[in-house]
């Protein structure tokens, strides 16, 4: 585990699931974290009490990240407590939910995204990381197979990765890195469960071709473990769990 000490992280999205996680396994490492979620405060609440459990500072930051104004308000709350932010993990993703516009899913995983970096990049200073949470769907998409219900996900994902990739060289030249990191299914989630409406065999059908499915806790300590790893270049992928097929 990397030594977070004196290290500000944001989580977009750590509400629930692998957001959640990542939030307190940064806070076993020392960090203090920003506690970014939409709607569910109540949840939000309880990951701030882990976090604090370890000594560490959290601030909840309610704001939905494909609003611009909410997003501004959340740097400036950052910047008022901590003003610097060293790890930006960018977690938070949908598009699948039915209320939506239906240019949501690129709203969400390409432009807020974007948006996401722009505007909290002054706060990082030298060395500082961002990482993009992904699927090996979205990774892969145009390449691999894709289940039908995923699509629009996937492609949104794909186009905020390329977008990101392509900031690299703005981001090296403030000496910041950005890393992907790609899963697998992940055991127990909301995601599965949904496309599984339209295969009931999805998530067993894959659990045997993978030999296995990652869990929430691989999953956020792979990207925490990225997210503290000095050694690994920008635009490297880690990937969690089995890439075939
Ligand atoms: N689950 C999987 O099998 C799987 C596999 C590979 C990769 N991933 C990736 O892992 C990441 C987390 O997935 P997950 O399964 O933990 O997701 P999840 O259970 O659906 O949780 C999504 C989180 O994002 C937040 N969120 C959604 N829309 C938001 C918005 N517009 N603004 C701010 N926050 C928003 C939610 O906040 P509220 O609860 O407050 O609304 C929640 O905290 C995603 O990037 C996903 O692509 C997941």
């Amino acid at each position: 585990m990397s030594d977070f000490r004196n290290q500000v992280a944001l989580v977009t999205g750590a509400s629930r699931g692998i957001g959640a996680s990542i939030a307190q396994i940064l806070a076993e490492g020392g960090a203090d974290v920003v506690i970014n979620y939409r709607s569910k405060s109540h949840r939000a609440l309880e990951v701030a009490d882990v976090v604090r459990a370890n000594g560490c500072q959290a601030l909840l930051a309610q704001a939905d990240i494909t609003n611009e104004s909410e997003m501004r308000q959340m740097v400036n709350l950052v910047e008022k407590q901590f003003g610097k932010l060293n790890l930006l993990i960018l977690n938070a993703s949908g598009g699948m939910e039915k209320d939506k516009a239906a240019d949501y899913a690129m709203q969400l995983n390409l432009t807020a995204q974007l948006r996401a970096v722009d505007i909290f990049l002054p706060l990082m200073p030298e060395g500082g990381c961002i990482v993009f949470v992904t699927s090996h769907l979205a990774h892969f998409y145009s390449q691999k197979p894709v289940y039908p219900i995923y699509e629009t996900v996937a492609k949104s994902k794909k186009a905020g990765e390329e977008a990101l990739r392509a900031r690299i060289p703005q981001l090296a030249a403030r000496g910041i890195k950005l890393v992907v990191v790609s899963g697998d299914l992940i055991e127990g989630t909301i995601t599965p469960k949904l496309m599984q409406r339209q295969d009931p065999d999805l998530i067993e059908s894959r659990r045997k071709s993978a030999g296995f499915l990652p869990s929430v806790e691989d999953f956020a300590r792979a990207i925490v473990n990225a997210a503290g790893d000095r050694n690994l270049e920008s635009g490297t992928t880690i990937f969690v769990g089995s890439t075939e097929w």
